[in-house]
């Protein structure tokens, strides 16, 4: 079995920023309540670009750094819970956008842990397939599908994308996975599809188009989620906590955070954060945060790695990786 690592990162947040003191020109809120309770100050949000848009614009930084061209890529995966459309795929637009004629394309619907499960879903079908370049990218206009008179959901949410070109590789790479999900514990927070409301259905079943959210429940689920992922990732890797150089967590929270480094023992420091100004952009803020790494310089070969997830789903992921 050959090793697949990440070969390079890129990232495109839309430009217009809203501080929360915009956002409580519209709903009852203030500055002070939502950086208290999240940590979040400012977020990003499209003026129109849709989730194919910013995928691509992602994935352009990244294939630029990768020294790939897009014709040589053998797979795309886009995770993403805001896609265009139902069909087709943003995977295929972005194939499309990019003219990779050579990929099999296709989304994932795994929320905020999509980056993660979309990662080790490629690492396999790049072993399996013999795949030598794959493109994976989160990307979120989560805005999109964001009520915006609710100000328990409206504060937290950010547009964004991430993506990451992956390669076969000599050194370690990906070196394990470990994905999960509650599935029982759905309805904590979800986004509606299509009505049930056809000339057969027994009774109309009409959908919330719109982030509806138990910010209690994923706060009570997350902090073990991401203990949990992060321990169980490490298992018979013979690599200790120790050596992590960093974590890179889901940014949806600081408290989550803060919790999760207590309930594992660590320092703060060794979680890289940036949801202050990002906000949670869901499947993109782990490929943005490593690309602010990357683009800070704070990456060096050999690095290893944590990247932790939770979300919809409920989901939770980690990889440990060797950078
Ligand atoms: C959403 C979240 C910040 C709310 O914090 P909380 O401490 O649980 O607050 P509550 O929902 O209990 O609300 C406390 C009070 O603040 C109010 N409130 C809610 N949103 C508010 C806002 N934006 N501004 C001011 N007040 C607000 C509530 O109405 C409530 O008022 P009440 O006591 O008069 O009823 C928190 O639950 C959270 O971060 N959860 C995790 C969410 C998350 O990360 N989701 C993404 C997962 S991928």
């Amino acid at each position: 079995m050959s090793n697949v690592e990440i070969s390079a990162i890129g990232a495109y947040l839309p430009p217009l920023v809203v501080t929360n003191d915009k956002i409580s020109e519209f709903v009852e809120t203030n500055d002070e309540w939502i950086v208290q309770r999240t940590g979040v100050s400012e977020r990003r949000i499209s003026e129109g670009e849709n989730t194919s848009d910013i995928a691509t614009k992602a994935a352009k930084i990244a294939l630029e750094r990768a020294g790939v061209n897009p014709e040589d890529l053998d797979l795309i995966i886009v995770a993403t819970i805001s896609p265009d459309m139902f069909i087709p795929s943003v995977a295929c637009i972005v194939q499309s956008n990019l003219n990779a004629d050579n990929a099999a394309c296709f989304d994932i619907s795994v929320a905020c842990s999509g980056f993660v499960y979309a990662l080790e879903i490629a690492n396999g079908l790049m072993q399996s397939m013999k795949y030598k370049n794959a493109l994976i990218i989160g990307a979120e206009v989560l805005s999109k599908v964001t009520d915006w008179t609710d100000r328990s959901t409206c504060i937290l949410f950010g547009d964004g994308a991430g993506a990451a070109v992956l390669k076969q590789s000599k050194t370690k790479g990906i070196i394990k996975s470990y994905l999960r999900a509650d599935g029982k514990k759905g309805n904590a927070l979800t986004i509606g599809g299509a009505d049930i409301d056809t000339p057969f259905s027994k009774e109309k079943i009409l959908q919330d188009k719109y982030i509806k959210m138990n910010g209690r429940e994923i706060l009570r689920f997350a902090v073990p989620a991401i203990a949990e992922a992060v321990t169980e990732v490490l298992k018979d890797t013979n690599i200790s906590l120790d050596e992590i150089k960093y974590i890179v967590p889901h940014q949806a929270n600081y408290r989550i955070i803060k919790l999760a480094a207590e309930k594992l023992k660590l320092n703060e420091d060794k979680f890289y954060l940036n949801l202050d100004k990002v906000a949670n952009t869901s499947s993109a803020t782990v490929p943005i945060a490593l690309n602010e790494m990357y683009e800070k310089g704070l990456l060096n070969k050999g690095d290893k790695l944590i990247l932790v997830a939770f979300g919809g789903g409920l989901t939770y992921a980690a990889s440990v990786i060797e950078w």
